[in-house]
This record gives structure tokens, C-alpha cells and sequence, in this order.
């Protein structure tokens, strides 16, 4: 990596996350006063600015500029039912622990992701023989066990994960199947009960703009509430397609605020054919500007979180073929137009360093869909 291109990604660390990731090339100290610090400039504007991180790639520059540039990380499987007791009774926290311990060591916040989901999802869960009541003791346990294990240094808990179908009903996991539909309000009491001080949330994809699945969660939402069911938060995962930034995306924020929780964008990235082509890269800087403005824009919008800071640490490659490019810096850590588009839309106005400029695109427009296996 070159030295600029360095100094760029880790500006901004403090000295006790530069003493954390020790293992950083030399030169990261010597910041460079025009280069923008997401966390700082999204301090300024009353949000956070997250990332997903993977717990065995936390040294060297990629721990760098996790702590140089973010004020939240959320582990991306470490903390899943499958790694955390993929056989029952048998438990596996060193992933989550180290994510955690890296948090509190540079003052960042920590997503706990995610307690109840039917994907990575142990065998035992899925395949085992319940009955409503037995079912809901073992998820209402690995609750108790789970958030009571970080209770008190999580600062949000995506309580229950990807529950509807794209019309809005119910999607059919071994959760809703066996206990049926208060599996979700028994998942909130118990995530409460278990660490009082986390704000809890509802996760979903393919809910960023208005549609019938966002309709969906939107009235359970408005029934837990109506119920006294505990929930804080909504998360729009918001794995996005370039140039398809929903336009009623602010306003589907908006609406989820009005019924008193706060929302967050989880799992942010906007993925492209590749190569990555000049203007693709253009138009990725919009759209990244404009999810970033539609939370800044209202304020019970907590924050935003990437899911990955970086080319080399995205989902997307292995799940759609063709495809990628989708974070704000490239595989070698260079920040990439979508990285300054970000900064702009926390306020920050200056060079935007070397590579494709920050042009911008078209406008956000409707209609999104994510589909993965
Ligand atoms: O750990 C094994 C490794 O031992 C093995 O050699 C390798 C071979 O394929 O697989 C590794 O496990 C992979 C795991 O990521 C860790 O890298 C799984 O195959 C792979 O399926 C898994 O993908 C994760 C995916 O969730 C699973 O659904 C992605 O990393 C993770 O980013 C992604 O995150 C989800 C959110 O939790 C929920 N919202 C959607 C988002 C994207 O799918």
C-alpha cells in the first residue's frame, strides 16, 4: 500500500487504537489534516458510522482503519446461533469476544448480529424435534445466554433477523412454523430481560424503500408497540444495487420513526457488474451519498453500518457471480468515490484525493430487489 493511501485510511486513530493495532505500517501517525474521518464528521451530525467486520482480520491495516474510521462494528457471523453453539451445549466464543474486546479497546460501539434468524441456523435448531414450548425455551435460553454473556456492552441487538416474506406476510423458519407468531415478541422480552441497557431491533432486507414487505414490518411494528413488546429499532439492511437507491427512502424512515423506534441502515453496500467502470464508480458515490443523507436527514435515524469497509472483505462476490465492488474502499484499502460521497453527505466538503472523481450520478429511483440463497 502506498504511504498516502495509507495515511488516508488510518487518519484519525487515536493513540490507544494505534497501540491496539500495534501490527499497522509505519506512518499511520502522520495524519493528513484534508482527509475526511467518517466517525468524526458523523459525530458532528448526531449518528454513528459502522462497520461489519470479520474477527480473524483484525490486525494490520484493515484494524487500522476499522478504528481510524468507525465508531461502531458489528461482527458479520461471529455472533450468528451457528457460530456461536453449532452443537447444543457446546459454545464458541472467542469470534465474538474478540470483535467486543476490540470495540471497548477503541472506543467503538458493537451491533450484536443476530439472535434469532433462520439462516446459520445450527442443524440441531432447525432439524430438532420441539414442540411450541420446547422450541421457545431453547431460543428464549440462547437469548439469555448470548446478550446475558455482553450484557452491558452492547449497544444494539438485532433481535430477530429477516422475518418476512417479499409480500409482507411471515416468513415460514422453524421459529414461526412451531411457535407461530409471538415467537418475535417472546425474542424482544427475552433479549431485555437479558441485558436491560441494549436497544433492541427488527432487521430486514428489501425494506429501505416503501413496499409491501416494509408495509409488512411496518404494522408489526405499530402491534409490538401497541403491545408494550420492548423494541428500539428498526435496521434496513440495505445490500443496494448501484444506481437503485429507493426515492422513498427517506420517507420509509421516516414513517418507522413516527411510530416511536429509531432506525438504522445495518448492513450497507451497492453492488455493481465488474469490472468496476469509471462511471459505475460515479454513480456508487450517489447512491452511498444519498442512503447517507437519508439518515442524517431524520433524527431518530441512529446510524449508518457498511457491511465491509472493503473490496477484499464483501459478501457479495461469492454470492452473486459477476458481481462486487461494493464497499467504500477497494482491495487494497484506497478509498473509492463512494467513500468520499459518504463524507459529504456528513458535511465534509474538500479534495477527494486521487482515482475516478466524485461526480455525481443520476438520482435515487424506485424499485430494488435482493435476492440471495
Ligand atoms: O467459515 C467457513 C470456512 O470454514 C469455510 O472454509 C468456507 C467455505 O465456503 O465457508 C466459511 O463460512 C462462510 C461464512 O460466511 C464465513 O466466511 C459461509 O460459507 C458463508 O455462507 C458465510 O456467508 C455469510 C452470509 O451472511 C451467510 O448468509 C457472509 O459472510 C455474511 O456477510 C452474510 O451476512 C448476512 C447478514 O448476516 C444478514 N443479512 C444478509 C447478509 C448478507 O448475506
Amino acid at each position: 500500500m502506498k504511504l498516502q493511501s495509507l495515511r488516508r485510511a488510518v487518519f484519525g486513530m487515536s493513540a490507544a487504537a494505534l497501540l491496539t493495532v500495534g501490527a499497522a505500517a509505519p506512518g499511520h501517525a502522520a495524519a493528513e489534516a484534508a482527509d475526511p474521518i467518517l466517525k468524526d464528521l458523523a459525530a458532528a451530525q448526531g449518528i454513528y458510522y459502522g462497520t461489519a467486520v470479520t474477527a480473524s482480520k483484525l490486525t494490520g491495516t484493515y484494524a487500522a482503519v476499522t478504528a481510524g474510521q468507525f465508531d461502531s462494528i458489528t461482527p458479520g457471523n461471529e455472533m450468528k446461533w451457528g457460530s456461536v453453539e453449532p452443537v447444543r451445549g457446546d459454545f464458541r466464543w472467542s469470534g465474538a469476544d474478540a470483535v467486543v474486546d476490540f470495540a471497548e479497546a477503541n472506543g467503538q460501539k458493537v451491533r450484536g448480529h443476530t439472535l434469532v434468524w433462520h439462516s446459520q441456523l445450527p442443524s440441531w435448531v432447525e432439524n430438532g424435534s420441539w414442540t411450541a414450548g420446547s422450541l421457545r425455551t431453547v431460543m428464549t435460553d440462547h437469548i439469555a445466554t448470548e446478550a446475558g454473556r455482553y450484557k452491558g456492552r452492547i449497544d444494539h441487538w438485532d433481535v430477530v433477523n429477516e422475518a418476512f416474506n417479499e409480500d409482507g406476510t411471515r416468513r415460514q423458519s422453524v421459529f414461526q412454523r412451531t411457535i407461530g407468531d409471538g415467537y418475535i415478541a417472546d425474542a424482544f422480552r427475552a433479549a431485555r430481560a437479558a441485558d436491560p441497557a441494549a436497544k433492541l431491533y427488527l432487521n430486514d432486507y428489501n425494506v429501505e424503500g416503501i413496499n409491501a414487505k416494509s408495509n409488512g414490518m411496518y404494522d408489526l411494528v405499530r402491534q409490538l408497540k401497541a403491545q408494550g413488546v420492548p423494541i428500539d429499532g428498526v435496521g434496513l439492511q440495505a445490500h443496494l444495487i448501484v444506481g437503485q437507491v429507493p426515492s422513498t427512502l427517506q420517507a420509509n424512515i421516516q414513517r418507522f420513526a413516527d411510530l416511536g423506534v429509531d432506525v438504522a441502515i445495518t448492513e450497507l453496500d451497492i453492488r455493481m457488474p465488474v469490472p468496476a467502470t469509471e462511471q459505475r464508480l460515479r454513480q456508487q458515490k450517489a447512491d452511498y451519498k444519498a442512503v447517507t443523507q437519508a439518515c442524517v436527514a431524520v433524527s431518530r435515524c441512529a446510524g449508518v453500518t457498511v457491511w465491509g469497509f472493503t473490496d477484499s472483505d464483501s459478501w457479495i462476490p461469492d454470492f452473486f457471480p459477476g458481481e462486487g465492488a461494493a464497499t467504500p474502499y477497494d482491495e487494497n484499502y484506497r478509498p473509492k468515490p463512494a467513500y468520499y460521497g459518504i463524507a459529504e453527505a456528513l458535511g465534509w466538503s474538500g479534495d477527494t484525493g486521487p482515482g475516478p472523481g466524485p461526480g455525481p450520478g443520476p438520482g435515487p429511483v424506485s424499485g430494488c430487489a435482493v435476492t440471495y440463497a
